[in-house]
């Protein structure tokens, strides 16, 4: 069975970062985690392709210039909970679509891409609404 790097290809997986980011800058519902990320999105395309190039079989490319595969701590400042993690999963299937990823590819990862945002998300609830009528307002 061929991994989804090799399905990919080095070029199809950077393909995929960037209409990763592509979506996230585009999809007015995950405007909340776009509004973590900088700016300039260069940078994280870069290390997401990276990240992503190891993680499915292809050569450890964040590992050699990060000196590690520890997704935890960089996510650490940043408050991830359900939606959070729900709008991340949102920008991920929009790429698959957009570089036409095969159905197989889609199952392969969909499990596997869920276990690592759960580990990367660090709030387990969610926040609580303003328009939440149980709340009593404090300002
Ligand atoms: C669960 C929801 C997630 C949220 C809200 C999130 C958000 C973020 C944010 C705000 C950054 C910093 C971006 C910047 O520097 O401008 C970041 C970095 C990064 N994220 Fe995520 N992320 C999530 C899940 C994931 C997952 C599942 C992966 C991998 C498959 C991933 C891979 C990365 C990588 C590789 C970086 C760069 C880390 C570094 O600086 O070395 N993220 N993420």
């Amino acid at each position: 069975m061929k991994t989804p790097y090799e399905i990919l290809g080095a070029e199809g997986v950077q393909q995929l970062a960037c209409a990763f980011y592509d979506a996230m800058d585009e999809l007015p519902e995950v405007r909340g985690i776009r509004a973590m990320h900088a700016q300039d999105l260069t940078d994280v395309k870069q290390k997401l392709s990276d990240y992503l190039t190891g993680w499915m079989g292809g050569p450890s490319l964040y590992q050699a210039k990060q000196g590690t595969v520890c997704l935890t701590e960089p996510h650490k400042p940043y408050s991830i909970g359900p939606e959070e993690t729900e709008q991340w999963l949102l920008c991920f299937n929009k790429a698959l679509e957009k570089i036409a990823a095969s159905d197989e590819l889609k199952q392969m990862l969909e499990q596997p891409i869920k276990r690592i945002a759960a580990a990367v998300q660090n709030r387990q609830h969610a926040l609580a609404s303003k328009d939440d009528p149980n709340i009593i307002a404090s300002c």
